[in-house]
């Protein structure tokens, strides 16, 4: 989608409208006015594109569309199945979604449909199939949005039925099915196919195989439904571009699966600023996470869909961003990777959920509303910076996130049933290489490691066979590997590995798992570094791990437990391995830690950082190309490289070379 600018606009909901052509019109003047060159139409649109069942009415969306290229605005088309009409609901139950505890739901609110139902295939087909005679080959059509927000699951009858031919294909025979659940606990073996029912709170809910393979059937329900629209639309429309927006911290679907899918990927960024729990700096780093995790799905730039211009209206406060902050988020985004900055939504609805989630054009319509000027001061700026549209990011670090690990740790029981924290993990390893100014990319247990000098497993559960092998490898060329504990635990089907743990790393990090404690929220150990053992280094937190040293080749500890039973005992180690090395984390520890361990291992490992020395705290660096983005997300003013100075939420863009130059 080569359109040489960055894509600035947002969802726009004309269909709200149609009563209100004064609105309509003014809405044109004011997105030229904003900058603006793209709008999202058509997502929720289906009761005026068919308000009945076989009569279509685009007409209206095609002189919307028209209007707006003509100003030089492109569109977004969405394919609308994401809400479906009221009349369907009705005449057809089966395309409702049916809850886990098997009560089928009455029409209600969106994201429900059943995915299965053929009766709603069938519809979809017929409204996409109009939608791409349409506008297949309209210039102004630019992308495909498909669907919404794909995500939840179905249990009716014919999803029973699918997961059942689902496993069939799977394991071929009830033999192997019960043999990986490891069923023959509690006397739960099958002996025909249609006894498998998908989990439920009255039903099966101890299987955690079972529970682990439900997720994955769930996923790739909606890839299967994301490919069977894009392909309706495809037939009329070959050359065209598809997308679905993601969110944030997903767990219904293996994005890395739904990536293959799509031309590219975009996501859907809300983080809740200014909470008190959080600084502005850690807000900003979470954000950026999400924001590397989708530029890492296809390792190429993606699409922010939709932020919000000032404040949503569901989060459990829903704050105004500050001033400042609106285009703190979106530089931000551009420097991770994205090539657009869009917002969820152009004009705010009258009634109904979202009447009070914040817009570009409020209700009193005034274009000196601070959310209307700070996004025109956006769509002012972003020009400044095409020399990073389209643009790769560099390869140094990479964080194993493997949907089908997090579904593990969350479906199994123990050690710690209040919560693993495995986001909380992830987030403490990738702010401290983000602090540290080097590039993080995500990886899951199938993507290539070639490239990056560091990868990190936090809790890496389920590790397959065939990537601790890889990982190996990674090491012995020269590479280097954090392991933290809960690592190697299980397989595939979450049955425990046999024998010595971290499964398939023992010899890579010269040690081996002996004991886990669980520890209560707030319960900490004291660790010492070995070669300071009379001041306390960090904490250790949530998990213990206990590790014997290999009697050969064994790793160094560099830092022990020194408290409780396992006083003495390696908290972190490093082992030498082939040409590269593996460090071991036994337990989760501060903040703090990160910061210092990935600054040494990062140096260590001959990674360059790009953040400019004596940065003041809360200023974060982040490469894209040859454009060096400096953002304050500190609460004072900070110095620059060049002397300058940085306000609070300031962003200060420089090109790289053999001096600064300071192009923002
Ligand atoms: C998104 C959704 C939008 C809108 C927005 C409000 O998750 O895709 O349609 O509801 O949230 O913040």
């Amino acid at each position: 989608m080569q359109t040489g600018k960055f894509l600035y606009g947002g969802d726009y909901n004309p269909e709200q409208w149609l009563d209100r052509p004064d609105i309509l019109e003014q809405d044109l003047d004011l997105m030229q006015q904003a900058h603006v060159n793209v709008v999202s139409l058509g997502i929720f649109s289906w009761t005026v594109l068919e308000p009945e069942e076989g009569v279509y009415h685009l007409d209206w969306l095609a002189e919307i569309i028209d209007k707006l290229h003509a100003r030089g605005i492109q569109t977004i088309l969405a394919t609308p199945s994401a809400t479906r009409p009221a009349w369907m609901a009705h005449k057809y139950p089966e395309v409702r979604r049916v809850r886990a505890d098997r009560v089928r739901e009455l029409y209600n609110r969106r994201h429900n449909y059943c995915y299965t139902s053929p009766i709603y295939r069938e519809k979809v087909r017929a409204i996409n199939e109009k939608l791409a005679q349409r506008f297949g080959d309209h210039p102004a059509v630019i992308l495909w949005h498909i669907s919404n927000e794909m995500g939840g699951e179905c249990h009716c009858p014919l999803c029973q039925e699918e997961f059942r031919r689902w496993l069939q294909n799977r394991y071929g025979s009830l033999a192997a099915l019960n043999k990986a659940w490891n069923t023959r606990f509690w006397s739960h073996d099958y002996s025909d196919w249609a006894q498998i029912e998908s989990p439920a709170p009255q039903g099966e809910n101890a299987i955690q195989g079972l529970t682990l393979d439900w997720k994955r059937f769930v996923s790739s329900r909606h890839v299967d439904f994301f490919r069977f629209e894009r392909d309706v639309v495809r037939q009329f429309a070959p050359n065209a571009r598809f997308t679905t927006n993601m969110m944030y911290r997903f767990h219904d679907i293996d994005y890395y699966e739904m990536a293959k899918e799509v031309d590219v990927v975009s996501w859907d960024s809300y983080p809740t600023w200014h909470k008190p729990t959080e600084t502005v700096e850690e807000t900003a780093l979470d954000t950026a996470l999400m924001h590397d995790l989708y530029y890492s799905l296809k390792n190429k730039p993606f699409i922010l869909m939709e932020s919000t211009p000032s404040f949503t209206n569901w989060q459990p406060i829903s704050k105004q961003k500050k001033p400042g902050i609106a285009m703190l988020s979106a530089l931000q985004v551009i420097a991770h990777g994205s090539d657009s900055v869009c917002y969820f939504q152009w004009r705010a609805s009258r009634g109904a959920e979202e009447k009070l989630h914040g817009a570009v054009v409020g209700h009193d319509g005034r274009t000196d509303a601070r959310p209307f000027r700070e996004a025109e001061e956006i769509g002012r700026t972003l020009p400044k910076l095409t020399q990073s549209l389209g643009v790769h990011r560099i390869k140094q670090a990479a964080i194993v996130h493997d949907w089908n690990n997090m579904w593990a740790i969350e479906g199994s029981c123990g050690p710690r049933n209040a919560g693993m924290g495995y986001w909380k993990e992830l987030a403490l390893h990738y702010n401290g290489l983000a602090r540290a100014g080097i590039t993080v990319d995500f990886v899951n247990q199938e993507s290539s490691l070639e490239g990056y000098g560091l990868l990190v497993l936090p809790m890496v559960y389920l590790l397959q066979e065939d990537f601790a092998q890889k990982v190996c490898r990674f090491a012995e060329n020269g590479g280097t590997v954090v392991v933290t504990y809960w690592s190697g635990v299980v397989d595939e089907t979450d049955l425990c590995r046999l024998g010595d743990t971290p499964y398939g790393l023992t010899q890579l990090l010269g040690l081996r798992r002996t004991e886990i404690d669980s520890m209560y929220d707030g319960e900490l150990r004291r660790c010492v570094m070995v070669s300071q053992p009379d001041k306390t280094a960090t904490h250790a937190s949530i998990l213990c791990e206990v590790a014997a040293l290999n009697e050969t080749d064994p790793a160094e500890p560099l830092m022990v437990y020194d408290e409780d039973y396992f006083a003495g005992c390696p908290a972190l180690t490093v082992h030498s391995y082939g040409k590269g090395q593996a460090y071991y984390m036994a337990s989760r520890f501060e903040p703090e830690f990160y910061n210092e361990f990935y600054e040494t291992a990062c140096r260590k490992a001959g990674l360059a950082s790009c953040k400019p020395e004596h940065l003041a705290p809360g200023v974060l660096a982040t490469l894209r190309g040859e454009l060096l983005f400096l953002q304050n997300c500190g609460d004072k003013p900070a110095t620059l490289p060049d002397g300058g100075e940085l306000a609070v939420y300031g962003t200060a863009v420089y090109q790289t070379g053999e001096t600064l130059q300071r192009i923002l």
